[in-house]
């Protein structure tokens, strides 16, 4: 499986991956306007981070077909091996075909349906993001959504791997595994919360609280 990060911020990227078996980051142009870095300089420094087997993902902001394929050519010119996240609207489809057939890959993202993940999916697209989260958040159900999306790429696309996005718990991402799906991104918050929790650190207190009780020290 393939484990990324969502964000922009380099000094966490370059921190979590001494950490976390990490394939890359991802990022769209809020978490970019967040992070207050403009985009061509914080594209180099996230590229580095991420090292050179690792994956970086940024976002084109054009409405038209035209405009998404010159900003993915823009970003793939200054970023050798970037990968051009695309929303699947109907231009977005149309530039996902254009990309494809031009060498470029892309992800399509604002994935709130399974037919629309499948339809980027048939246009060419790598990666389909749906946004678990945001699907609950307007009253649907984002597990399910990603459950349908998955058995009907293994179906229909199987090239295709849904990187599963816009998580707000680590349950969210882990039921989106289970559901088969390849990759994942976290927030950072996401991220940390995976591995830490009061319940472990207070499992580990009493360790050391027993231990030095019985030989006065740390040592082994
Ligand atoms: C990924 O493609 C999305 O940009 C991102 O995960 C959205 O996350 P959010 O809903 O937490 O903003």
């Amino acid at each position: 499986m393939e484990l990324y990060l969502d964000t922009a911020n380099v000094a966490e990227v370059e921190r979590l991956a001494r950490i976390f078996p990490l394939a890359g980051v991802t990022t769209n142009p809020s978490i970019v306007a967040a992070s207050k870095v403009p985009l061509w300089e914080v594209l180099p420094r996230l590229r580095e981070a991420v090292g050179k087997d690792g994956r970086l993902f940024a976002q084109v902001l054009g409405r038209d077909a035209a405009t998404m394929v010159a900003q993915a050519k823009q970003l793939v010119a200054r970023i050798p091996g970037i990968v051009v996240k695309v929303p699947v609207t109907s231009e977005g489809l149309a530039a996902i075909k254009l990309l494809t057939a031009g060498g470029i890959t892309t992800l399509g993202t604002a994935v709130y349906s399974p037919a629309q993940g499948l339809l980027a999916a048939l246009a060419g697209a790598e990666y389909v993001a749906p946004y678990v989260n945001r699907v609950d958040a307007q009253g649907g159900d984002g597990i399910k959504t990603v459950q349908e999306l998955q058995a009907l790429l293994d179906l229909h696309a199987p090239r295709c791997k849904v990187l599963a996005a816009s998580f707000k718990t680590p349950r969210q991402a882990l039921d989106c595994l289970l559901a088969g799906c390849e990759a994942i991104t976290l927030p950072l918050d996401v991220a940390q919360q995976l591995i830490r929790s009061p319940a472990v650190d207070a499992a580990i207190d009493k360790f050391e609280h027993d231990w030095s009780g019985a030989f006065g020290n740390l040592n082994l």
